[in-house]
């Protein structure tokens, strides 16, 4: 009996929706419409009503090997029952330790420092943060200004995208912008990495004269920016960023949040575009979001630059890194590496593209964008409504059976890495059908 009214509670729309004030959703679209996930397996998530729905998001890029993956449920619960928590303050356990060494083992070049937090945006703040104290302690005490990049978003933390801005915006003093290198007139329907801007990289010169070097702590990008829509660097853009941080002095870092672990064809987008960050932050497909965790990697002299001063000072006061969601990290990499997800994606790499610019000639598609396992596929904006088309479209495919996500007019796809042939067909089948009965 009180199994069964446990499970009615999990699996049922609640009598009350209201006192949840639900993140990043239209609250009163939802609760007068709700659509409840109750389940998931593999490819698919089960709705209250019963349904089936192909998840072509890994939820929100994060779910890479597949849902319930029964290795990752396992560990998660046998680290509940072994030790389901222990202080990271002056204080260890074993699962954190070997993670660390096994994503050092991962990550490109002597990004082989690891500190791990419990989300993406929290590792974009310690990444800023260590950058912050780097400097400090080099004696570079006046390098205090970070530069993002137009529609970047690093969470809920720092700075973002533009909602963020505009009511957070102020909060955060003494940052400047690269400009954003989404252009629909260089480069709409360019497969693969665009040709048009990676002289756009050239704007860090300008802001360096414009605040003088002397005052830049770092550059934080996302290498791929997603959720602006899945924006792909132009040729050449990281490489120059690098050179120009390189020359003067600032650090380099690179939110792999979304890129990391597959989504590109690779490891990481690092290892993708062959550009080295000097800090690295990951977080979802990290455990594949069974439990929260994010991690900021560095590189050795930056670590090494920490590690000064009497032996039994505390060299950062920050951090966490708790050892269920450890548990589920290891378990994350087993199936990622025993499963060759990283190269399956890349596999299906041309199979995806090529399935995403089937849409190319529907009406209102004004850009296909796709690499590895991800893709965008732009709308026109309806006049005066902006938003509006891509969100009809994602309520649409949600009754149709799949998945899909949107951001401003803009529908982002990134299915597990498990997904099937079969499944790609059905992703674009669905979408095309939903755009071509709303022409
Ligand atoms: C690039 C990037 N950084 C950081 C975050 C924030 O991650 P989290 O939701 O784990 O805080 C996101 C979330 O989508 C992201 O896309």
């Amino acid at each position: 009996m009180l199994e069964s009214l446990e499970s009615a509670r999990y699996e049922t729309i609640p009598n009350d929706l209201e006192p949840l004030w639900m993140p990043f959703t239209a609250n009163r679209q939802f609760k007068s419409a709700p659509r409840m996930l109750v389940a998931a397996e593999g490819m698919h998530y089960t709705t209250a009503d019963s349904r089936q729905i192909l998840d072509a998001t890994s939820g929100l890029w994060c779910v890479n090997c597949g849902h319930a993956r029964k290795e990752i449920t396992e560990a998660v619960s046998a680290q509940v029952g072994r030790l389901e928590y222990g202080p990271g303050f002056q204080m260890g356990h074993p699962a954190s330790f070997e993670f660390a060494a096994r994503l050092a083992a991962l990550a490109p070049g002597d990004l082989d420092h690891v500190f791990l937090t419990n989300s993406g945006s929290e590792s974009a703040d310690t990444a800023l943060k260590i950058a912050l104290a780097y400097h400090n302690i080099s004696d570079n005490a006046s390098r205090t200004r970070l530069i993002g990049r137009e529609k970047g978003y690093h969470g809920v933390g720092f700075g973002g995208i533009a909602n963020n801005r505009k009511y957070f915006g102020s909060a955060f003093p003494g940052v400047d912008h690269l400009p954003h290198t989404h252009s629909l007139e260089h480069n709409a329907f360019n497969k693969g990495q665009p040709e048009w801007g990676g002289h756009l990289a050239d704007d860090l010169e300008r802001l360096v004269a414009l605040h003088d070097a002397s005052t830049i702590a770092a550059v934080i990008v996302e290498p791929m920016a997603g959720s602006a829509g899945v924006i792909l660097p132009p040729k050449g853009y990281l490489k120059r960023l690098r050179e120009i941080c390189d020359t003067h002095g600032i650090l380099l870092i690179f939110d792999e949040v979304i890129t990391g672990f597959g989504r590109l064809g690779d490891s990481f987008a690092a290892e993708r575009f062959g550009v080295l960050p000097d800090i690295m932050t990951l977080a979802k497909g990290l455990t594949n979001a069974a439990v929260p965790m994010g991690a900021v990697l560095v590189r050795k002299h930056i670590y090494d630059a920490f590690m000064n001063g009497p032996d039994n000072a505390i060299e950062l006061f920050h951090g966490s890194g708790h050892p269920v969601a450890c548990a589920a990290g290891h378990a994350a990499l087993d199936i990622y590496l025993n499963e060759g997800l990283f190269e399956r994606a890349a596999e299906l790499e041309s199979y995806w593209i090529d399935a995403a610019f089937s849409l190319k000639d529907h009406a209102h598609v004004i850009d296909i964008r796709a690499m590895g396992l991800v893709g965008a596929v732009e709308l026109e904006p309806i006049e005066g409504k902006p938003t509006a088309r891509a969100f009809d479209a994602f309520l649409k495919c949600y009754e149709r059976g799949v998945l899909i996500r949107t951001t401003g007019d803009i529908i982002a796809l990134s299915p597990p890495l498990i997904v099937e042939k079969n499944q790609i067909d059905q992703i674009f089948d669905t979408i095309g059908g939903v755009l071509k009965e709303a022409a």
